[in-house]
């Protein structure tokens, strides 16, 4: 019979059922602080579980995947930015390395669309300090990771320009590497923001990756339709 016991663990001072579930408490527990911290990275759930295995070789996308493995075994705080038509695997390749790095490295990995990116930054200025704390400059600098997705999608304002300047300086100059996928070359981009200081920057700092591949989605609906009409 089970009998209850204090439980005495790093993890907590209560109490458990016996000695012998000990151990397996103690890894469910890790695997829930795990897959609490997996959630802090933001990585979004279609992408949870993106690893190289499971990265298709589709035409176009072998040159880009090699360039993201390189660049992933630098490690060298050097950026990657990652560009390719619409559904070609930018956002996927992105989260595959940083699944990667969180699995591998740090848990101090966090995924954002520009667009909230920028609406969580204005957000966090409107507070006072201490709310919304992991919204500000001085934290996004400091992820040991950070992917920031669809640059160029947002409407580019003097604001989103100058923070945008600002967070990349930060990285760079803490040595942190940044994942950046985009629809645009850097030449589009610079013409996009208005502003060649951002593309300027990337071309120095970032490996280029192109991934260029058709539309995923586009082909899984094709199959998909095929599939119905047989
Ligand atoms: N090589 C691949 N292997 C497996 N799934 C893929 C591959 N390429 C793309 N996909 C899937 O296709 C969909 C579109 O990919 P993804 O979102 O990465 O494209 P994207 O280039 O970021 O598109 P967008 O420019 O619209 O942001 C996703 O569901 C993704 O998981
Ligand atoms: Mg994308």
């Amino acid at each position: 019979m089970q009998k209850l016991e204090m439980y005495r663990g790093p993890i907590t001072g209560g109490y458990v059922l016996c000695t012998d579930c000990e151990p397996k408490y103690e890894a469910e527990h890790a695997e829930r602080s795990r897959a609490a911290a997996f959630g802090d990275t933001a990585i979004p759930p279609e992408f949870a579980d993106a690893t190289w295995e499971s990265f298709l070789p589709r035409a176009g996308t072998e040159l880009a995947r090699d360039i993201c493995r390189v660049w992933y075994q630098a490690n060298d705080g050097r950026f990657l930015y990652l560009t390719g038509p619409v559904g070609s695997g930018k956002t996927r390749l992105a989260c595959t390395l940083a699944a990667a790095a969180f699995r591998e490295r740090t848990t101090s990995v966090l995924f954002v669309h520009v667009v909230d990116l920028f609406d969580r930054l204005r957000a966090a200025e409107m507070k006072g300090p201490g709310e919304d704390d992991n919204f500000r400059i001085p934290a996004l600098a400091a992820r040991q990771l950070l992917v920031l997705d669809d640059l160029g999608v947002e409407k580019p304002t003097e604001y989103t320009c100058t923070r945008l300047l600002q967070l990349l300086e930060r990285r760079h100059q803490a040595g942190h590497p940044t994942i950046i996928t985009s629809n645009l070359s850097l030449d589009a981009l610079g013409q996009r923001l208005g502003d060649d200081r951002i593309p300027s920057r990337l071309a120095d700092w970032a490996d280029l990756a192109i991934v260029r591949a058709t539309d995923y989605r586009l082909e899984r609906a094709g199959q998909r339709a095929k599939r119905k009409s047989r």
